[in-house]
């Protein structure tokens, strides 16, 4: 990551009232880069994105776009820039509005300048639905899976935003339809160099579009870095359980978490993964670990981290 980041949070926190969901967050959106965000479903994931979106304020920390901390008084701009993409399944189009309207919404709230019938047709085809005028009198439930999918890209596309920002894609998509959107999410950095984080509990997924990883565990990132390196030599005992269970990825055994599934509304003392790690040893207990800095190297949050862990963990993977 050459560039200053696009997009960065910092200390970030978003509470609950007790829950914990976001505790203490730092990333960096390269410019141009695809991040995926992974890690175990209520780590906080969504609200972490929501938070980067604006769309959530932060009880602490902050939100920063090409260096600038976000005002939420005026927020009209970023929320062009800066799209959120979201699984059609979840309601993200109206059953009863045709394609075209899906994807001129946006314009409309925007007040683009230009010509709508052009722009939306424009859009479309960015995300690979061409001819673009045949789907435009569309609706919904006449399109498969995959096209749906590209029609929600279509209305972010339509903005002409640098970021976006895509909450788990393709997790109900079947698996041929779901290496085509992750091709477009690549085409579109390639051609528009549009920088993207991809939330997502799947490591495949990450493996197969992202530069970088971060993995989250209880509102927190444990290990970030290139790709290649968490996912091919993962350092932190969480990640390494993650990776043990993807059959695409990982030749170990299977590595099974025993302990409470964690809660965000009583985040243990110490390590915050220590109830739950294999390898926990006595002062994991009882030291609380910095926040990972956001910066493009390999970081990890562990006591056991680098080359004690490796010696340390000798036979366990
Ligand atoms: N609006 C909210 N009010 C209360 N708790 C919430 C709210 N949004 C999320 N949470 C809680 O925050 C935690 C993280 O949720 P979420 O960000 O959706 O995780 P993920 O996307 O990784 O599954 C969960 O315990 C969830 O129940
Ligand atoms: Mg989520």
């Amino acid at each position: 990551m050459g560039s200053p980041p696009i997009l960065s949070a910092r200390d970030l926190a978003v509470s609950f009232g007790r829950v914990r969901a976001v505790d203490g967050v730092n990333l960096d959106l390269g410019e141009g880069e695809i991040l995926a965000l992974v890690g175990e479903s209520g780590c906080g994931k969504t609200t972490l994105a929501r938070t980067l979106i604006g769309l959530e304020r932060p009880t602490a920390g902050t939100v920063s776009f090409e260096g600038k901390p976000l005002d939420y008084r005026n927020l009209k701009d970023y929320r062009r820039q800066v799209q959120l993409v979201l699984q059609d399944p979840l309601g993200a189009l109206n059953p009863r509005h045709t394609v075209y309207d899906a994807v001129a919404e946006g314009i409309r709230i925007h007040k683009l300048p230009g010509d709508e019938e052009a722009l939306v047709a424009d859009a479309l085809s960015r995300a690979g639905l061409r001819p673009p005028e045949r789907f435009f009198l569309r609706y919904p439930h006449e399109l498969s899976g995959g096209q749906r999918q590209r029609v929600v890209i279509a209305g972010a596309l339509a903005l002409d935003p640098r970021v976006l920002i895509a909450d788990e894609p393709v997790s109900s998509l079947d698996a041929s339809v779901r290496g085509e959107i992750l091709g477009l999410l690549l085409r579109l950095r390639e051609e528009f160099g549009l920088s993207v984080l991809v939330v997502t509990h799947d490591l495949g997924l990450a493996w197969n579009i992202a530069d970088r990883v971060a993995v989250m565990y209880l509102g927190r990132i444990v290990e970030c870095g290139p790709a290649a390196d968490v996912l091919t030599d993962p350092q932190h005992p969480y990640t390494q359980a993650l990776l043990s269970v993807v059959p695409d990825i990982d030749r170990t055994d299977q590595i099974v978490l025993t302990g409470e599934p964690p809660d965000p509304a009583r985040i243990p003392s110490g390590c915050r993964f220590h109830p739950r790690c294999p390898v926990v040893m006595e002062e994991c207990r009882g030291t609380t670990l910095a926040v990972l800095p956001a910066g493009p190297g390999h970081e990890v949050a562990c006591l056991r981290h680098g080359p004690v862990l490796a010696s340390a963990a000798g036979g366990y993977s």
